[in-house]
């Protein structure tokens, strides 16, 4: 009895964590992980586009921090959530990620190194004085949308 209800416990505890580490459709996982980086991205830029507009009061060690984990997300290398397979045609409503990563491939590395670039700028001043964090912003909001408008499915309205 006692080694049946441990069996019984180790089965129920297995089947919890498995579909966790591994979900049925590793592209799924993938989607899921890509889709996470760009939540990190926009809850980081967020403030700083509101403080760089006004409506939030310029705090210069705040916009260090924000700016800087960026500049950290650009150090991650991602390129396990891309997989080939992975677009919104295979998987609609999962993903809005374009065909065209793919098929162009590797034209949407300009993107990410234009992208890195204005990071890379605005990391260099953002604590400086809203003055500099106004001058460099614009250029990662823009690199952002550059990216999106070319390679993400445009929001269903
Ligand atoms: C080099 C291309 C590229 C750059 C640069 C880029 N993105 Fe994305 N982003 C994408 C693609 C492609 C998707 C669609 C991913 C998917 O649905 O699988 C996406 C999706 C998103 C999403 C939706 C995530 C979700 O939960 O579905 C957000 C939010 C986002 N990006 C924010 C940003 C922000 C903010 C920046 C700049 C700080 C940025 N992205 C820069 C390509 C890019």
């Amino acid at each position: 009895m006692k080694n049946a209800s441990r069996l019984f416990l180790a089965l129920i505890g297995l089947s919890l964590v498995v579909p966790v580490f591994a979900d049925k459709d590793p592209n799924i996982n993938a989607i899921k992980a890509r889709q996470g980086e760009m939540q990190i991205r926009a809850h980081n830029l967020g403030p700083l586009i509101a403080m760089a507009k006004g409506k939030m009061p310029y705090e210069p060690k705040l916009a260090g921090q924000l700016a800087g984990n960026l500049k950290l997300l650009l150090d991650l290398d991602t390129s396990r959530d891309w997989p080939p397979g992975s677009d919104n045609k295979s998987y609609p409503h999962k993903t809005r990620a374009l065909p065209n990563i793919w098929t162009s491939y590797p034209e949407i590395g300009k993107y990410g190194k234009d992208y890195a670039t204005s990071v890379n700028e605005l990391n260099a001043v953002a604590g400086d004085g809203l003055e500099a964090l106004q001058s460099k912003i614009g250029a990662v909001g823009n690199t952002c949308k550059g990216c999106h408008d070319e390679y993400q499915e445009e929001h269903q309205h």
